[in-house]
């Protein structure tokens, strides 16, 4: 097989940043996918729904011209959950109609977060109306207890605070954004079949990389994300929830852009930049599981089935087609460099 054609895809948790960085990086995704669910945390971050309306129309005038004539692509706005967020702005938000989700960082879990959650506690009314109105709970799901061990941050969130959440709210809809062990699939797998309110976006770079890849031959900040990669078992485990053909899985990039003199520096910002060749990086996650014929589930149908939108209607191809991915692109004054810069991949997007 030398193409593979599939019902054009939709990115589930994109960073997309504002101003020049916006530009930057907007194309990239914008080109590829339909839609794509905007993560809030900007300085300030994203809290009201009159917020996100003006975020919208920033990310609307930042596209290239002819992508703006087409309106080919749709921003799917989301608020950043706050101690204070109130339920008000939650049926404003449900009201908007494009407000899609709202997202929790516990207070200081990863980039911009320190608004933050303090305590899911705080959140009860709000969490209950967002079940009444049906606006989904998007979670970044680590504990952030510094006595807890960077890398269990997410199996110990599952049990202390997502099955608690659960349990008080069952009809919430929530979204456990880019798991990474083997614990966060399968606890989202044994609820897959019985209730449609979990769900989980899972990154390419989670699908492709263990976390020897931050260590190999000296420290590499470009792989360095949050949650962080995990060890090799994990890995496999989320390759077999993607592949699974199981609803409840959909692609979501976290594609999180940060300029490469912040990157390459003694206290490095987490996140991996990866908009670039997103596409390009799940078809080869996903052949070397010899599953390709599940990409187009994964990529195209899952998500906007959860969230529930029509799924697009358009395709996209790919081609059997090695390319080296490049050292960098421009990034304003400085650059980005595309995640596993220099390597060969077997898979390219036609344009
Ligand atoms: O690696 C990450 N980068 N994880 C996050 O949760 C945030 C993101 C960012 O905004 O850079
Ligand atoms: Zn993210």
């Amino acid at each position: 097989m030398d193409h593979l054609t599939i019902t054009r895809p939709d990115d589930w948790h994109l960073h997309l940043r504002d101003g020049d960085a916006l530009r930057a990086v907007l194309p990239y995704t914008a080109r590829r996918f339909a839609r794509a669910i905007v993560m809030p945390n900007l300085k300030p971050p994203v809290t009201t729904v009159a917020d996100a309306a003006s975020y919208r129309d920033r990310i609307v005038d930042a596209l290239p011209e002819d992508l703006r004539r087409e309106r080919t692509f749709v921003p799917l706005m989301t608020l950043y959950l706050t101690d204070a967020t109130s339920p008000d702005e939650i049926r404003r938000a449900k009201e908007s109609g494009f407000v899609h989700g709202v997202k929790l960082y516990p207070a200081g879990a990863t980039t911009n977060s320190a608004a933050g959650v303090t305590n899911l506690r705080h959140c009860w009314p709000t969490l209950e109306t967002m079940q009444s109105v049906g606006m989904p709970l998007l979670v970044h799901g680590e504990v952030t207890d510094a006595g807890v061990d960077l890398f269990d941050r997410e199996r110990v969130f599952i049990d202390e605070q997502l099955i608690p959440l659960r349990a008080a709210f069952p009809s919430l809809r929530i979204v456990f954004e880019h798991i990474t062990t083997r614990e966060a699939a399968h606890y989202v797998t044994d609820c897959c079949g019985r209730e449609r309110t979990l769900a989980a976006t899972i990154t390419a770079h989670h699908l492709l990389y263990n976390r020897n890849a931050l260590f190999h031959g000296g420290l590499r900040p470009h792989w360095y994300c949050l949650p962080v990669l995990k060890r090799e078992p994990h890995r496999q485990a989320l390759v077999e929830a993607a592949t699974s053909g199981r609803p409840c899985f959909f692609l979501g990039t976290d594609s999180a852009p940060h300029a490469r003199r912040a990157k390459e520096s003694a206290c490095c910002g987490a996140g991996a930049f990866t908009a670039f060749h997103a596409m390009e990086l799940y078809a080869e996650a996903f052949e070397r599981a010899g599953r390709l014929d599940r990409l187009e589930a994964f990529a195209s149908f899952h998500g906007p089935d959860f969230y529930g939108l029509a799924r697009n209607e358009d395709r996209i191809v790919l081609e059997r087609s090695s390319w080296t991915v490049p050292a960098s692109v421009a990034f304003g004054d400085d650059e980005l460099v595309p995640l596993d810069a220099g390597s060969t991949l077997r898979w390219r997007v036609v344009d």
